[in-house]
């Protein structure tokens, strides 16, 4: 497997997403010889998972089932161990859509924090494309270069360790595309600049307050962007469920007379924890001229 390209057996060394149920879910590292707990009993790697394939239901020594997963940026990004606060999918997809990412795209990305958007990046720009990422923290740096070698991306990532704000992507007028998600993204503007191609570009940046965003804004404009747009978006999820409604007892005077009991309705109901605020998302394009 790799977050790439999709494959149909599980083999040693593979990311797998061990899934229990409605919301529950973990990712394993598939070892020869390994073992690993749930609440339904052990799972033994070379026995339940290697040679399987993806999407498999593997009963556990408790007699209890769990579902085996292929890996997706999508669901690592709801298992991926936090280092950093990160970018949830419903952001993900915007931004993706408004960088207008393809394969083949060339994206620069600071800070990387915990991959989270850089695996999605990854998965859109290959197989031609190559995203780099800098990130000043040392060993959010070197783990995130860990994880890209283990989910087998590596060859569509290079990890920088600097400071974006002083030393820029490392790269000069080769992208396509640039993402900020650090806390002083108006200090990047010129170097985002720099790193686009000549012919232009799209920048994001995805900033938590306002005045980040106000003072992103003027630099962007002091930079020579155009088209500069700040959006937020809110998720509202549904559970679809079957209501049961009684019938009002009307007293028998209606002719003819409504069925009595209960009626059952499918609906629509908004969950209870609605996630809020993010952040916000500006985007911008570099001029050509
Ligand atoms: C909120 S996290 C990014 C999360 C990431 N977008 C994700 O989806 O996982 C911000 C990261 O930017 C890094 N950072 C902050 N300022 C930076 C700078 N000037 N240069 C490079 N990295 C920076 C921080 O160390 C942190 O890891």
């Amino acid at each position: 497997m790799s977050f790439v390209e999709y494959e149909e057996l599980i083999k040693e060394g593979d990311t797998a997403i061990i899934f229990l149920g409605h919301g529950s879910m973990f990712p394993v590292q598939v070892q020869r010889g390994a073992q690993t707990q749930t609440k339904y009993g052990v799972i033994r790697h070379s026995a339940h998972l290697i040679g399987q394939p993806f999407g498999s239901r593997v009963t556990c020594s408790k007699g209890g089932w769990v579902y085996v997963l292929h890996p997706t940026p999508e669901l690592w990004t709801l298992n991926l161990p936090h280092r950093t606060q990160i970018l949830y999918s419903t952001d993900i997809s915007i931004i993706t859509m408004m960088l207008e990412l393809k394969p083949g795209s060339i994206v620069c990305e600071s800070g990387t924090g915990s991959g989270s958007l850089s695996h999605a990046i990854i998965r859109t720009v290959a197989p031609t494309g190559h995203l780099h990422t800098v990130e000043f923290h040392q060993q959010r740096a070197q783990k995130a270069e860990e994880e890209f070698r283990e989910h087998r991306v590596d060859r569509w990532v290079t990890v920088r360790n600097q400071d974006v704000c002083k030393n820029g992507f490392g790269v000069s007028h080769v992208a396509d595309a640039v993402f900020l998600d650090i806390p002083s993204p108006w200090e990047a503007i010129g170097h985002a600049k720099d790193a686009l191609k000549v012919e232009g570009g799209r920048l994001c940046s995805f900033s938590p307050c306002i005045e980040q965003v106000q003072r992103t804004c003027q630099a962007l404009t002091e930079h020579g962007f155009i088209e500069v747009t700040t959006l937020e978006i809110l998720l509202r999820e549904y559970n679809v469920r079957t209501a049961n409604l009684p019938m009002p007892d009307l007293g028998g005077a209606l002719d003819p007379l409504p069925v009595l009991g209960e009626a059952q309705f499918k609906i629509g109901v908004p969950l209870k924890e609605t996630v809020g605020h993010t952040g916000y998302l500006t985007f911008a394009s570099k001029n050509l001229f």
